[in-house]
């Protein structure tokens, strides 16, 4: 029997950028539509890397809601090699900062500030381990001499298992994984080791890059990568292994940024999140294991309360706009122009 209605608990998005200022305003609304909170990453121009300035932030994103919505950005800190162990005994104290986001210098949008060497900032993660405070990694490495597509998969053997070994209490999510060694290396982990899985991993592999012709928006960071990988990520995000939950990545950049030489890697889905997640889930056999997923996984990695009120999706195909209005200028987002087969229908069900 094909289900054509799901009725799940209102899911969080655990990985998002949301922007700043006008393109704040532009993108908020899709997400704060259909997820109750969201991870809101700091890679924002300059990086936030101080509580005070994640207090800021937060109130600008609160300020930018749609009236009477009840959305809660949960505020994450960006490492730098100067970070103070201080600030995060800060963050730990704070109620708005939840994680500190590791980022390679290099690796993907605004990562010029990131870490260049992980021994320097050895005694902010040991105040980490310490302070209970979770590490979010962007697991790739950037050396030059490695292949693009074995970025994750080199960083995991050079740097994530010696971090495990190091920092064996450290809580860590390994953020977009994209290939089947990031799955096996999270699957065998304990459960204070987990990852983050985005909607488009899941539907596309490395073709889509391809298509008739290169196809700058489907550009992101960490790269698609082969068919057997893509089917290694459904396979972990639909087996209801707690390891694993939804982290959206959607990285909104206008189209110009995108449709140009050295085009920025992102693909924007918050318009749909939910939506492509229930495709790929459908595409599985596994929409039973959805609500999981999306809902449940995320806050008992977080240790915050799962959401009370549900949301419905219908299987309705609409077909997304060809672009959205981002700032002064407009946002290709992932399907433009084509078809989503479901819907969500209502979101304010008790
Ligand atoms: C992100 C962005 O644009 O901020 N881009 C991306 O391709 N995912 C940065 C990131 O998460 O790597
Ligand atoms: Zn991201």
């Amino acid at each position: 029997m094909t289900l054509s209605r799901l009725e799940i608990i209102r899911p969080d998005d655990w990985h998002l950028h949301l922007r700043d200022g006008d393109a704040l305003a532009s993108v908020i609304g899709h997400t704060a539509r259909q997820f109750a909170r969201a991870i809101v990453m700091p890679n924002l121009k300059p990086p936030v890397t101080t509580v005070a300035q994640a207090e800021d932030y937060r109130r600008r994103i609160l300020a930018s809601l749609p009236a009477g919505s009840r959305f809660q950005p949960l505020m994450t800190l960006y490492l730098t090699e100067t970070t103070p162990p201080a600030e995060i005994v800060r963050a730990k104290a704070s109620d708005s900062v939840v994680a500190v986001k590791y980022y390679p210098a290099g690796a993907t949008t605004n990562s010029q500030s990131g870490v260049r060497e992980l021994s320097h900032v050895y005694p902010v993660l040991e105040a980490m381990e310490k302070h209970d405070l979770p590490l979010l990694l962007h697991g790739e490495v950037t050396d030059p001499d490695i292949d693009i597509f074995d970025r994750e998969r080199v960083f995991i053997e050079r740097h994530l298992m010696p971090l495990r070994e190091k920092f064996p209490a450290l809580r860590m999510v390994l953020e977009h994984i994209t290939t089947h060694d990031a799955v096996q290396f999270v699957h065998a982990a304990p459960t204070h080791v987990a990852a983050t899985i985005t909607a488009h991993h899941l539907l596309l592999n490395r073709n889509a890059l391809f298509e008739g012709g290169m196809r700058p928006h489907n550009y992101c960071a960490p790269i698609l990568k082969r068919e057997t990988h893509r089917a290694a990520l459904l396979q972990a995000a639909t087996s209801g292994d707690p390891h694993f939950f939804l982290g959206t990545d959607s990285a909104p950049h206008p189209r110009e940024a995108k449709e140009t030489d050295c085009g920025c890697a992102g693909l924007y889905t918050a318009h749909a999140a939910l939506e492509l997640y229930a495709e790929a889930f459908d595409q599985a056999g596994r929409l039973d294991k959805l609500e999981a997923f999306a809902s449940f996984h995320g806050p008992d990695f977080y240790r915050l309360p799962r959401n009370a009120d549900r949301i419905v999706l219908e299987r309705t195909p609409w077909i997304v706009p060809e672009e959205y209005p981002l700032a002064g200028s407009t946002c290709k987002p992932m399907r433009a122009g084509e078809s989503v087969a479901w819907s969500v229908v209502d979101t304010a069900i008790a």
